[in-house]
């Protein structure tokens, strides 16, 4: 016999194999890079990983995460406070923190956890926190959390809309803290967030500014460093969270960047850090090598930019309209999500892996394909994907 929740579950499943909606899985065989065998499919061109700088598979990266193996063992058992911190992650920590510009530094298991930490301890019920609408799920779950936990009073202002965020901010002059908090590459749209306007915005209404750069760590900026290092910015965001998941090696975990009060708070209050392991030292280390690398390597930094500009530009001239602008997600909005997985499958089926996004993870009538370029792409690489775009584009008449 079924259960109540296998009954309910069951059909819901059934209609969106009927929408066209359904996700399926896709196993790789081979690490994550450029090309990768795909399971059942053979060799395929990845233009859909966070993997931007290409170091998921960066020898001297996996040569660290297996010392950090050979070293720590597999990890403490326990949590951090309990059974003692490894000091790679001490190291992971003081690397992250240089990374971005900060005093200080603590990672999670995650960015989702790094941010769910952020909101859910550092705010009260004297509080508010303002979110730009179109950031990301762990930041609005991570304020849904802080509101139900701590009573701290929520807003959110228009995408990108300074004008909205000082009227909310005006409007609650009277809060004790105000927390304003955006992504700094929007990872839907790839746009980049207004910084500038956004320091000046919150240091005007003495709002804590809290930017979640894990599409710009290792992207924007000459060497890697951030949104903040895109602008001329460096060491002047009160808050940075990142993640380890994407340009940095790819592996897992997150950091929040802050000043050293900040990171000590939360190494004491945050649930995510009391209650939850952390790092296996293998990522640990593999990150760090990770940050090492892009320090050592910033003509990484510049083949990204590059290969992104290439692929942008040649899909323009195939009749396509990406989404304009300058980072390595490079959006090509189809309407519905039907159209958006059609476009994915077929696209799979001449050997590039492109994932299509619809409703609820992007509005309603605006799916998508997300490109994502790598700085490991080679030119061949790129003409063999936009050579698969032509052929598809045509087959489902959208150039
Ligand atoms: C902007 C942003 N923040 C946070 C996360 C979560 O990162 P993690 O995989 O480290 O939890 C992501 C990942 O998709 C992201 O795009």
């Amino acid at each position: 016999m079924t259960s109540p929740l296998e009954q309910r579950i069951g059909p819901e499943l059934e209609q969106l194999v009927r929408d066209g909606t359904y996700k399926r899985l896709n196993f790789l065989e081979s690490p994550q890079a450029s090309r990768v065998r795909m399971e059942g499919k053979g060799e395929i061109i990845i233009l859909s990983s966070n993997n931007y700088l290409g170091l998921s598979n960066e020898p001297s990266v996996v040569r660290a995460g297996k010392e950090g193996l050979d070293r720590f063992g597999a990890g403490t058992a326990s949590v951090r406070f309990i059974c003692g911190t490894f000091t790679i992650h001490r190291a992971l920590e003081t690397a992250c923190a240089r990374l971005v510009g900060t005093p200080a530094a603590l990672s999670f298991g995650s960015a989702w956890n790094a941010n769910e930490a952020v909101t859910g301890t550092l705010l009260t019920e004297h509080d508010l926190v303002i979110s730009d609408q179109l950031n990301h799920a762990s930041i609005i779950d991570g304020i849904r959390l802080a509101k139900a936990v701590t009573k701290c009073h929520t807003a959110v202002y228009q995408h990108g809309d300074l004008a909205d965020l000082d009227a909310k901010l005006t409007a609650a002059r009277d809060r004790r803290v105000k927390m304003v908090i955006t992504d700094g590459v929007f990872s839907m749209e790839g746009a980049i967030a207004k910084l500038p306007d956004l320091i000046e915005v919150c240091r005007r209404h003495e709002a804590v500014l809290v930017v979640d750069d894990s599409h710009a760590t290792g992207v924007l900026g000459d060497t890697g460093r951030g949104t903040a290092e895109h602008f001329g910015m460096v060491g002047e965001v009160d808050i940075i969270t990142s993640t380890l998941g994407k340009a940095l090696g790819g592996a897992a975990g997150g950091f929040v960047s802050a000043s050293a009060a900040v990171c000590d708070y939360l190494t004491q209050r945050a649930r995510p850090q009391l209650f939850s392991n952390a790092l296996p030292p293998t990522v640990a280390a593999s990150s760090l090598a990770s940050i090492e690398y892009l320090e050592a390597h910033p003509e990484r930094v510049a083949a990204l930019r590059e290969n992104a500009r290439y692929f942008r530009d040649q899909l323009l001239g195939l009749g396509f309209k990406p989404l304009p602008g300058e980072t390595p997600i490079v959006p090509v909005i189809l309407g519905e999500t039907a159209a958006a997985i059609r476009m994915s499958d077929l696209l799979l089926a001449e050997g590039i892996f492109v994932t299509g996004f619809g409703y609820p993870v992007v509005p309603q009538g605006q799916a998508r394909v997300r490109c994502q370029l790598s700085a490991t792409h080679t030119r061949e690489d790129l003409d063999q994907a936009l050579a698969a775009f032509r052929k598809v584009g045509r087959q489902l008449r959208l150039i």
